[in-house]
């Protein structure tokens, strides 16, 4: 989703810097697992229409399903496919991954993911565990359509996945298996997160646009609302719906998580208040049962939770850490973070891609 090297980079030249302990420490309640494959990096996270819980690699080309009852792990291949030589927007790079991170649910029954550099979208059929690679159409565009860091939503009728470095929207009909492609006005805007809205509308964030986008998947009209920059910037990851009227999303820069009315478009922004937060990175949010939105911070071990009429946030620490904050020791890269709620369980699911684990947070004591 983000430049990795980046982060590491940062990552390592702040660490040793001054400790503070979070407020909650409470490491009885997490459990962690393994991925079955090396140096794989587990990245996003989902719930599927099945109630297992999904992630995909970073650096593998498959699909991980997670049996929440049984903590049993399954892997499905991704099979590496050259859509056609002529089409593809970079060299061949040996049929690795490369930084995918996204694996959602298709209101079609079946999981979705995108695999990163090679441009494509990976369907999971739930019914015979095959799956299938699909090539967006418009491949061959100057920039590329490089999904490094982008994100997908499942609509009623459409995968829609933004396609970052062109400044597009794809849907990908369920159905038909036809493609449909929506320009985002904006030059340069990086559209990222997105989910689709009770309004019926696909809203989406402009990363380097600094802006949240509406399209009107019938028409196609994009509307685009500028955040209040700098107090909110770079909108990142838009997950989270609430009351019927907020959409709440991740804020990189401006180290937040931030919500706009959908009718007002007024918008709301909290800052991350975990100590020495500044490069936190807010990441990833999903919302829990009790109407918390929780959100990963990509550099900080921490799962932190808010409720959204007040914003006053609850940091709890994830053990096997040395060192929190301002940079966590050690650095373990906490992207993905969803609400599971399915099979009598109360959880919050991460990963934590350097260390090729995911773990899950019970918030009822003794599950
Ligand atoms: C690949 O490129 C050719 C033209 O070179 C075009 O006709 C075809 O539709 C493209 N296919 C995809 C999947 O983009
Ligand atoms: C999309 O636009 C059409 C035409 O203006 C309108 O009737 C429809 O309600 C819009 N859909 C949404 C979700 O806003
Ligand atoms: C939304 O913002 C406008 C303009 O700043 C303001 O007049 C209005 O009261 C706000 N509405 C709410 C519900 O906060």
């Amino acid at each position: 989703m983000v430049n990795m090297r980046c982060f590491v980079a940062t990552a390592l030249a702040l660490t040793g810097a001054a400790y503070a302990a979070p407020v909650v420490s409470d490491s009885d309640r997490f459990t962690f697992l393994n991925m079955p494959t090396p140096l794989g990096l587990p990245c996003d996270l989902a719930v599927g229409p099945d109630n297992m819980i999904y992630t995909n690699y970073l650096l593998a080309n498959k699909i991980v399903q997670i049996n929440p009852t049984t903590n049993a792990i399954k892997e499905f291949d991704i099979p590496f496919t050259l859509p056609l030589l002529s089409n593809l927007s970079l060299p061949v790079y040996g049929g690795v991954a490369f930084a995918p991170c996204v694996v959602r649910p298709g209101q079609d029954g079946n999981m979705y993911a995108a695999t990163g550099l090679r441009n494509q979208l990976a369907k999971l059929d739930l019914a015979t565990g095959v799956v299938s690679v699909f090539t967006p159409p418009n491949a061959l565009q100057p920039v590329g359509n490089l999904q490094l860091l982008n994100d997908m939503w499942g609509g009623p009728e459409d995968m829609f996945l933004s396609q970052s470095t062109a400044d597009v929207i794809s849907a990908f009909n369920y159905k038909t298996h036809q493609w449909r492609t929506y320009q985002v006005p904006t030059p340069g805007s990086n559209p990222f997160g997105m989910r689709y809205a009770s309004d019926g509308a696909l809203w989406f964030t402009e990363t380097l646009g600094q802006k949240i986008g509406r399209l009107n998947t019938t028409t196609g009209v994009i509307q685009e609302f500028p955040v209040p920059f700098p107090t909110v910037a770079t909108p990142a990851v838009l997950r989270v719906e609430t009351g019927g009227d907020m959409l709440w999303f991740t804020c990189f820069v401006s180290d937040s998580v931030a919500g706009i009315n959908m009718y007002t478009h007024n918008f709301t922004n909290y800052r991350n208040t975990a100590f020495g937060s500044a490069v936190s990175v807010p990441s990833v949010n999903t919302l829990d049962a009790q109407n918390n939105i929780w959100f990963s911070t990509w550099t900080q071990n921490l799962l932190t939770y808010f409720p959204p009429a007040t914003g006053k946030m609850t940091h709890i620490e994830i053990p096997r850490t040395l060192i929190y904050t301002p940079i966590s020791v050690p650095f373990e890269m906490n992207v993905g973070v969803q609400y599971y709620g399915g099979e009598g369980k109360n959880r919050i699911y991460f990963t934590q891609s350097i260390f090729n684990r995911v773990g899950y947070y019970d918030l009822d004591a003794g599950q």
